[in-house]
């Protein structure tokens, strides 16, 4: 019997902005074992693979329809040269990875590689571009390298290297954390170097990019405040300049502090509450963004990007400390379904966000053990919340407030949701993240018609549950029977700790 009750109206017939798929995008980095050992084992393995690429874990992502990938960094993508990465493998030369364990990075897994796991992916580049120590010639080339049809010095090396026609790729990251590991910059001083360097990155042919300003930590509104600025036109119609088209942030989640991060599998009671009000300042984060952009692009032109977002841990015992590898348990699942129902909130300004990172660091989807691998409860909640991606948001207007819970004088809404509407099926995600009580969510749907259709949850018997090469699905999706139709109401009962999705079909 529920506890706590969470009541909504959701106008079926009103519909919100559209959620970008590409807020369910991803991020690979050069660090610890995401590419090497992970995606990428070289075409000698054992380990089935294409060019290099682990087969058996791009079938696995293939199911989350997975829309962009940024690559090759983090800090990493602002000591990468390029050049280093093309040509044959042998003759390419090696460099010391200096924020990721001092590792020497060979270079074998570099621009064509990329591209061909986004291809196997199904999945977008999202390449970051080096400003910290690289220059305005090398990331315009890396463009023309790329995307340039025709005779031109790039194309033709391209070629040389084995392909002949130009790839797409629209998402360019201008720097990375400039304020910090990509160059300990003044929010100032970067924001004319993003104008440089965004003008250097050229369209080539039909090939339009979409260049994202390396933006603010956390809730560093200044941060964003001075890149606005830099390409406003204050007093004009016509609004921001269009000379990047987007800026971004970075927010991660732990507990009990940043500074002292716990573990991902064993926590108290009061570090899990930490974690979901440390997880729930996203939501305050992505509005004081858009806020400060609000003041000069009211038409929202300019997008907000959260590049990297998602749960930091303590690294596994017996790893190396600079490879950030960590387990993950149904908490991590629902601090990514909470995020979810936030970004889905935010789509109008918010247009794409990265969970770093997809293999083997941090809040990963999937996690090697020499051939084997497992898929981290944070991996069903991607699976299970595909169906948002490019739908139309349908805002929850809550008419009875959410069930609450506190820690360290801190409150938290315990239960969250969302829903969109795509092709006439609507998809209600919940979450409750009482540790202890079941949560009751009353949605009363107006202006259509609408049939139940099937249900889907995500928990276990306690939120330090994971999956491990010995045991596959201690977390996984089952069927669930939670929700009922009372009238024109959707009641769900949701048992502690989880995650459910429903679906409706409603009548067009
Ligand atoms: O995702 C790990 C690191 O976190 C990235 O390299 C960096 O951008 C951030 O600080």
């Amino acid at each position: 019997m529920s506890n706590t009750t969470m009541k909504a109206v959701v106008n079926l017939d009103v519909p919100g902005p559209t959620i970008s798929r590409h807020l369910y995008g991803h991020f690979a980095e050069h660090l610890g074992r995401c590419i090497y050992d992970g995606f990428y084992v070289g075409e000698g393995s054992a380990v089935p693979n294409v060019g290099g690429i682990r087969t058996d874990i791009v079938d696995a992502l293939r199911a989350l329809d997975i829309p962009n990938l940024r690559w090759p960094g983090g800090c990493f993508a602002d000591e990468y040269h390029w050049r280093d990465g093309i040509g044959p493998k042998e003759s390419r030369p090696s460099m010391v990875n200096t924020h990721w364990g001092n590792v020497v990075e060979n270079n074998h897994f570099g621009t064509h590689e990329f591209m061909d796991l986004c291809e196997m992916l199904g999945a977008e580049p999202y390449i970051s571009g080096n400003v910290g120590s690289g220059t305005v010639q090398e990331m315009s080339e890396w463009v023309e390298y790329l995307t340039r049809s025709g005779d031109s010095p790039m194309s033709r090396l391209r070629r040389e290297n084995g392909r002949e026609e130009p790839w797409k790729v629209k998402f360019w990251g201008i720097g990375n954390e400039t304020w910090g590991c990509g160059g300990n910059m003044r929010a100032e001083y970067f924001a004319d170097l993003a104008r440089q360097y965004a003008t250097y990155c050229k369209n080539h042919g039909d090939n339009t990019l979409y260049r994202v300003a390396s933006g603010a930590r956390d809730d560093d509104y200044s941060w964003t405040e001075a890149l606005m600025k830099s390409i406003s036109c204050l007093g004009c119609s016509q609004g921001p300049r269009n000379i990047y088209q987007a800026t971004s942030f970075h927010y991660y989640t732990s507990a009990p502090a940043w500074e002292n991060k716990g573990r991902a599998t064993s926590f108290s009671d009061d570090e899990y509450d930490q974690t979901m009000a440390n997880a729930w300042r996203i939501d305050e984060i992505i509005a004081g963004h858009s806020r400060v952009m609000d003041c000069y692009d009211p038409q929202a032109r300019i997008g907000l990007v959260c590049d990297e977002w998602g749960t930091w841990w303590k690294t596994e015992e017996g790893t190396n400390p600079s490879f950030l590898f960590q387990q993950n348990a149904l908490r991590d699942a629902l601090v990514a379904s909470l995020h979810f129902d936030i970004f889905h909130k935010h789509a109008r300004r918010l247009v794409m966000a990265n969970i770093a990172q997809t293999v083997n660091v941090l809040q990963a989807m999937v996690l090697t053990d020499g051939e084997r691998f497992v898929l981290t409860p944070t991996y069903h909640v991607f699976e299970m919340n595909k169906d948002h991606q490019d739908a139309v948001n349908l805002p929850l207007h809550v008419t009875h407030d959410s069930p609450r819970r506190a820690v360290d004088g801190r409150e938290f809404e315990s239960v969250s949701a969302s829903a969109s509407v795509k092709d006439g099926r609507v998809l209600v995600s919940m979450t409750n993240l009482d540790l202890h009580d079941d949560a009751r969510i009353r949605l009363d749907l107006r202006g259509a018609g609408w049939t139940l259709g099937e249900g889907r949850i995500l928990t276990a018997s306690s939120v330090q549950a994971h999956n491990t090469v010995d045991d596959l699905s201690a977390v996984a999706p089952e069927k669930f029977d939670g929700a009922q139709r009372d009238g024109e109401s959707l009641v769900v009962d949701l048992p502690a700790h989880s995650f459910a999705t429903v679906q409706l079909s409603v009548e067009q």
